[in-house]
């Protein structure tokens, strides 16, 4: 029977039937291979596609110019050597009905001169962009018409490879810096007035249309209102919207709200955990409403029931669920198959986009089979043998392990010392801000409630209640305890950030929060501290705090505490504390050079990781069949793990996430999908 729901029907866009109103927008995930989108790339998009998403508009800033290199790792669309393994993808995707376009740009100043051919950035005008630091050359007449030439190039080869058409950026990119009167200080045909400043975007479309011609798909995704001062305001963006439309050389609009040339601007055009959701959507609206022109939008649309109500409400077209799919990439056939709960929830984290702009490639915070669909699964499947797992704690690895090993069929036993499960998700979940993390346990919960899995909250276990269980095979997820022991004197007299955040200790009000682990828990705790009037000072021994927060999550930190008593102090390490009096007497020295000097505080609080809890591991261990010992090469390669050291031993002993070592969320949830998918 056919479905009425508004997100599974169809949408004609010109010739195009794309099959029902669910696109992921254009994201680079930095799975190139030498600027090519190989295996890897294709099995991302592939998955997707076979789970039902109606269009897929790949790459992210695929490069159609030398002087373009790519910021993270883009797709190099000025090579003709794109064009076989961009049809690859695109069969590939096709083979499931899945539409496919890509998306191609010249960032013009969004880039750097030291990188790819070490050719300097250009732009309409000399302004530096905060954000990637180049001062550009100032483009001449010849840039122009090479540029120009360099679209249509890029565009001839996406048609050869078979895509069912393009997207243009023109948000932050070359197209917008002609567009807007904050980065175009041209004189002549291309700056002053705003027909000039379209005049470029108009050149290109043209020299486009010439090679491809009028039936292939055309689009822009571009910003329709900079919401900056001095930028393109949303009355400018309609007249531009509106020249786009009446050029007739554009078969959709794919709208953006805002600037990205500092990470706050970037932030809001995506916003990250704790914003609000679809902020831009109405806007997106108003433009498909003033021009008729087909409209995709996306911003921060994570659940289906605000999706539908996009498309219901005649706001979109085609509603783009991006991140959304990257924590489940299968939301389409969940939909169709009424299974809306089971969907793995975005929770707004954005490890995946700040992971691109620090060089890595993109991973999801919870789903540590998004980009590695060549080795880990997104369906588990089921074992060949029944077995018994037992795995103690219930934070995101033992959660991930439980939930893994009981998709495989086996029966699954959680002891947890704790009331509730979560570890220390549960405690970041603690600031309103990132209450959606959560959704990361909550998810588990669900699903291993679904498939019978024992849980014992409030049961410390030890050695012999394992060994009761008769398991064959025993999992350690115990996490770790904060480790505040970095001082040469005064260990006692410190708190931790975990102790701060959990509330376990009252915020003092003149605080240093040393910080050399630099991840979130550093700057939650400080957040806390200064929310109750203190004054706070975030020292770090590095050369700038906080490092594994990352840009787009640094935004909210900012903002909520730039506006309280809050000073940074980088490059100094703490040493030692004395009491002095009711206050603390902080010795303070640098890596740099012998200096050493004296302040005083109320309170210190250190943040250093966690050390981790191993002590049940270490009494399992003469029990077990392998002594605990991991095969990594059987680990890496996704591989069963067979080690025998020990043949008296009754079952198989594994150490995962932070009791191994304080790592992160991801690797926690990497490690348990990695062993539990071959139990
Ligand atoms: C890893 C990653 C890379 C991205 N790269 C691009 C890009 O190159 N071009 C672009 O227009 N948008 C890019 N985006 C933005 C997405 O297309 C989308 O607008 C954004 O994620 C908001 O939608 P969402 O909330 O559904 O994820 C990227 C997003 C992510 C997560
Ligand atoms: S890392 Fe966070 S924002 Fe990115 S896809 Fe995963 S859950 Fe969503």
């Amino acid at each position: 029977m056919a479905s009425n729901d508004p997100l599974l029907q169809p949408y004609k866009l010109k010739h195009l039937t794309i099959k029902n109103r669910i696109m992921t927008t254009s994201h680079e995930p930095a799975y190139p291979e030498d600027g090519m989108p190989k295996d890897r790339y294709r099995a991302y998009h592939e998955e997707r596609a076979k789970a039902g998403v109606g269009m897929t508009m790949t790459a992210g800033s695929a490069a159609v110019s030398r002087d373009s290199p790519p910021v993270f790792n883009n797709v190099l669309a000025y090579k003709d050597e794109v064009v076989p393994w961009m049809k690859k993808v695109t069969d590939a995707c096709h083979e499931h009905g899945c539409a496919v376009m890509i998306q191609l740009t010249h960032l013009g100043r969004r880039t750097g001169w030291n990188k790819g051919d070490w050719l300097p950035a250009v732009s309409p005008s000399h302004h530096r962009e905060a954000s990637h630091r180049a001062f550009p050359k100032q483009m001449e007449d010849w840039d122009i018409l090479r540029i120009i030439e360099d679209y249509a190039d890029a565009a001839e080869r996406m048609k050869a490879a078979g895509l069912d058409g393009i997207e243009l950026e023109a948000y932050g990119h070359l197209m917008d810096q002609f567009w807007s009167p904050r980065t175009n200080t041209l004189d002549g045909e291309y700056g002053g007035s705003l027909e000039n400043r379209m005049r470029f975007s108009l050149n290109v479309l043209e020299a486009i249309r010439k090679r491809v011609g009028d039936k292939f798909i055309v689009g822009i995704r571009y910003t329709a209102d900079e919401a900056d001062k001095d930028g393109i305001s949303a009355a400018d963006g309609i007249e531009i919207s509106k020249r786009l439309q009446r050029s007739g050389m554009v078969d959709f609009l794919n709208v953006i709200r805002g600037h990205i040339d500092t990470d706050p601007g970037l932030t809001d055009v995506i916003p990250v955990q704790g914003m609000k959701s679809a902020p831009h959507l109405d806007f997106a609206g108003e433009v498909k409403k003033t021009t008729g022109m087909p409209t995709f939008h996306a911003a921060r649309i994570p659940d289906v029931a605000t999706a539908r109500y996009a498309v219901a409400e005649g706001l979109l077209d085609m509603v783009g669920m991006t991140r959304a799919h990257m924590a489940d990439p299968h939301i389409v056939r969940k939909i169709m198959a009424g299974r809306e709960d089971d969907i793995r929830p975005c929770v707004g984290a954005t490890y995946c986009l700040d992971r691109i702009y620090q060089g890595g490639d993109a991973l999801c915070i919870h789903n540590a089979a998004t980009g590695r669909e060549l080795t880990m699964p997104h369906d588990i499947p089921a074992a060949d043998e029944k077995r018994k797992v037992v795995i103690v704690g219930a934070g995101p690895a033992g959660l991930e392990a439980a939930r893994v090993s009981s998709e495989r069929g086996h029966d699954v036993v959680v002891f947890e010392a704790a009331p509730e499960p979560g570890g220390q998700i549960r405690l970041s979940a603690q600031s309103q801000r990132r209450a959606e993390m959560i959704l990361i346990i909550d998810w588990r919960m669900a699903q291993c409630t679904a498939r019978g899995v024992e849980f014992r909250f409030n049961t410390w276990a030890e050695a012999a209640d394992i060994e009761a269980e008769n398991p064959d095979v025993v999992i350690i997820a115990t996490g770790g305890l904060p480790h505040t022991e970095v001082l040469e004197n005064g260990n006692e007299l410190v708190a931790s950030s975990w102790d701060i955040i959990a509330g376990d200790v009252k915020p003092g009000q003149d605080v240093l929060v040393y910080d050399d682990a630099g991840d979130h828990a550093g700057l939650q705790a400080a957040e806390i501290i200064a929310n109750t009037g203190a004054k706070v000072e975030i020292m770090t021994p590095d050369r700038s705090f906080a490092p594994d927060v990352m840009a787009m999550n640094l935004v909210p930190y900012m903002r909520s505490i730039q506006e309280k008593d809050v000073t940074f102090t980088v490059t100094y390490r703490l040493k030692d504390v004395e009491r002095d009096g009711n206050r603390l007497r902080a010795k303070i020295g640098t890596d740099y050079s012998d200096l050493i000097k004296e302040k005083s505080y109320d309170q210190i609080v250190i943040n250093h990781g966690t050390i981790p809890m191993d002590e049940i591991y270490f009494d399992l261990k003469p029990m077990s069949l392998n002594l605990g010992e991991l095969d990594h090469k059987a680990f890496v390669d996704g591989h069963p793990q067979r080690i025998t050291t020990n043949a008296d031993g009754k079952f198989q002993l594994f150490r995962i996430g932070d009791a191994v070592a304080a790592r992160n969320t991801h690797a926690a949830i990497y490690d348990a999908l990695r062993l539990a998918k071959d139990l």
